[in-house]
């Protein structure tokens, strides 16, 4: 049996990588995760009752495009969160099964196949979320990892590529607040990749899907502002989903929202392949994008687990605790003997960030910039947390 060569370049995941380094080491105590970002909160009690209202709706197919209900919730807010005032939710919206397949497929729709008469770039953070990889691959383009190191806040400088791939660029990823290490683009990041992407002609894809962890203010978001610098809004699609917000991440529940015509484009190519949101999950997601106590309750929790890490690790020399999600990214001399070291000794699983990154460009000296850091994700009990950053802390930085 043939397989297409497309994928041969997908390392294995992160977490069988992981598994593979830890698993046939005996835990050294009790075992606690704080390697997966698998949101732990309650999740509001609503979601029951409303899912119960409207469960004959699973009888139906459902509507591709949203039920004018979550569209509708989805579009106020937008508008509440960020301030819109020229927002079309119908056909500047595009509800999806989470962020993840939304990721993936936008840019199988909207990737052209060639560009300036040679194979498309698209551009990566290094370290990022996995998906952005195989979301390249699968477009046909060439993914180009652009380091996002702290002497440039952690996001990625993709002014300083060389012009022969910024010509051939169709899609520029960032994640903002920023997986693993919660940087946030503010508004000069983001007006001058708009400038960039106008001058060369290429889409950004905004994943915002922590846009609602954070602690003091609310980051800003890419449609906010490419309305106030008055960009093209197709030049930007932004992601949004209930999985961290809400802590429904087994709902699968989120959005794509920017111009028109690249809604539209998503919209024809998921009305062929594209698996719509069960019926209830649409009306449950309406209801809970309409609620925002439950999110004020969310960040409070987040936020306490923050101040315990400023409190448990603040003096230790270069680390920084960050301004939004939910993860620690944490400079260690080598990262996966350090989570060697936490498995064996104390049960503590942390990711290597050398598993979340890739190979930095040639252009832009090659590399692996997740080396040399641990991911540590803040979602379980707050008490396990304490213990947790207490291990780190004795283990590695005494
Ligand atoms: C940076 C980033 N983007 C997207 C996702 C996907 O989230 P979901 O598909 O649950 O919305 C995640 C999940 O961990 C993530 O960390």
């Amino acid at each position: 049996m043939q397989y297409p060569d497309r994928f041969a370049a997908l390392p294995a995941y992160p977490f069988p990588r992981l598994r593979a380094l830890l698993d046939h080491h005996p835990a050294g105590g009790p075992a606690l995760s704080m390697s997966i970002g698998d949101p732990t909160h309650p999740f509001p009690e609503f979601v029951g009752t409303v899912m119960a209202k409207h469960l004959a709706a699973f009888g139906g197919y459902p509507p591709n495009d949203g039920a004018p209900e979550l569209i509708e919730a989805i579009g106020n807010w937008l508008t509440r969160r960020y301030g819109l005032t020229k927002f079309d939710a119908p056909s500047q919206v595009i509800p999806l099964n989470g962020t993840r397949e939304g990721l993936f497929n936008a840019a199988l729709a909207l990737s052209p196949e060639r560009k300036n008469n040679a194979q498309p770039a698209i551009l990566l953070p290094n370290p990022f979320y996995q998906c952005y990889m195989a979301a390249a691959q699968a477009a046909g383009a060439e993914p180009v990892m652009v380091p996002a190191l702290a002497e440039n806040g952690f996001l990625p400088d993709y002014a300083s590529l060389p012009s022969e791939i910024l010509g051939r660029t169709t899609i520029a990823y960032v994640c903002s607040p920023a997986n693993p290490q919660g940087a946030v683009a503010d508004a000069a990041y983001w007006a001058g990749l708009l400038a960039l992407a106008e001058k060369h002609d290429f889409r950004i894809f905004a994943d915002e899907c922590y846009a609602e962890i954070y602690r003091d203010a609310p980051p800003v978001g890419a449609l906010q502002t490419a309305q106030a610098v008055g960009a093209d809004p197709e030049r930007i699609l932004v992601f949004h989903s209930l999985s961290k917000r809400s802590n429904l991440a087994g709902m699968r529940s989120g959005f794509a929202a920017g111009g028109k015509g690249s809604i539209a484009q998503l919209k024809q190519l998921r009305a062929f392949a594209g698996a719509p949101l069960p019926g209830p999950v649409q009306m449950v997601s309406a209801a809970v994008w309409n609620d925002e106590a439950h999110v004020v309750q969310n960040r409070a929790l987040y936020a306490a687990k923050f101040d315990l890490a400023d409190r448990i690790l603040g003096n230790i020399a270069g680390i920084r605790t960050p301004r939004a999600g939910f993860f620690l990214w944490l400079p260690v001399e080598d990262d996966e003997a350090a989570a060697v070291k936490l498995w064996t000794e104390h049960g503590l699983r942390v990711l290597p960030g050398r598993y979340l990154a890739n190979e930095t460009h040639a252009s832009l000296g090659g590399g692996n910039p997740g080396q040399g850091y641990i991911r540590v994700a803040l979602v379980a009990p707050l008490g396990d947390v304490e213990r947790g950053l207490g291990v780190i802390r004795s283990s590695l930085y005494e």
